[in-house]
């Protein structure tokens, strides 16, 4: 890394794929220092690789408590403050409701709930330490448009971004006296690897730059929530101003066709 303190001190988990990775790119395009966060190292080093005076790799699963601690140590040792945090690590899992099994509840809630507090845990002090007198931190959360809706097959990983949402924006309440700023962002389809085992239509999908073009967007503009793409925000916004039993019938009715 180099020993200049760069401006702008970024930290993005699950920065090895989709749209994390094209996150990290943009911000080190930008000439940002960026921590990228995530289990395969591998695919970190290639980001090392193309900048390598910026980019620094944390190799870690952050649904592991104490291997969470460890890199929170590491990046105690290698930044003074974090200026933008992105808590983008998750993962997808459906559910079948005729076969319950807490199988993809423990490994959604592991990843995309307990591997953000686990990394708020070392992210929030260094958000703190920020002291610039012209740049409030930001801490941006990756949630869903999924946690709007009761969608089918989803109640784990709606319920765990219905939840990380509410942790964010209960975070702006006790945080408000403070100089952080907090960001939740809805994402509609995006074609990640994640979304390439889906097996129903994705409608309105994005590509990974176009998803990136709209959070870097709303980062900048320190918007409270960011929603995106608007033809699946209207339709589903709207959805969830109907009567539960409407919302209820139509969504059987989709999930029928
Ligand atoms: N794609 C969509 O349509 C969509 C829509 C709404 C919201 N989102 C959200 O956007 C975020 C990024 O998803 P994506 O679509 O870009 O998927 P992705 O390509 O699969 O990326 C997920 C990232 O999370 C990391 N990750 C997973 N488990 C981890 C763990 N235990 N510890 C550390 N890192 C871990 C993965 O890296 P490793 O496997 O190397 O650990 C990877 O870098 C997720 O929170 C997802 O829920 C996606």
């Amino acid at each position: 890394m180099n020993s200049t303190p760069a401006p702008y001190t970024v930290l993005i988990t699950g920065a090895s794929s989709g749209i994390g990775h094209e996150l990290a790119l943009r911000y080190l395009q930008q000439g940002a220092r960026v921590l990228v966060l995530a289990r395969s190292g591998a695919q970190l080093d290639l980001l090392v690789k193309q900048f390598p005076e910026h980019c620094v790799a944390i190799p870690v699963d952050l649904a592991n408590v104490d291997e969470s601690q460890r890199a929170g140590e590491k990046i105690n040792q290698l930044v003074q403050h974090l200026d933008l945090v992105i808590l983008n690590a998750g993962t997808c899992e459906y559910v079948d409701a005729t076969q319950l099994s807490r199988a993809p509840f423990e490994k959604v809630m592991a990843v995309n709930w307990w591997g953000t507090v686990n990394s708020l845990l070392f992210c929030l002090p260094l958000l703190r330490k920020n002291n610039s007198p012209t740049m409030r931190a930001q801490l941006v959360g990756i949630s869903s448009m999924a946690s709007i809706l009761p969608m089918p097959r989803s109640q784990a990983y709606g319920a765990s971004k219905a939840a990380v949402e509410y942790l964010f924006n209960s975070l702006r309440v006790d945080l408000a006296n403070e100089a952080i700023d907090i960001t939740v962002i809805r994402p509609g389809f995006v074609k990640t690897p994640l979304t390439e085992r889906n097996d129903f239509p994705m409608p309105f999908a994005l590509t990974t730059a176009e998803a990136a073009d709209n959070i870097v967007q709303g980062i900048r503009k320190r918007r409270w929530l960011v929603q995106f793409p608007w033809q699946l925000v209207w339709t589903m916004n709207t959805v969830a101003l109907l009567p539960l039993r409407m919302q209820v019938w139509l969504l059987c009715k989709i999930s029928r066709t």
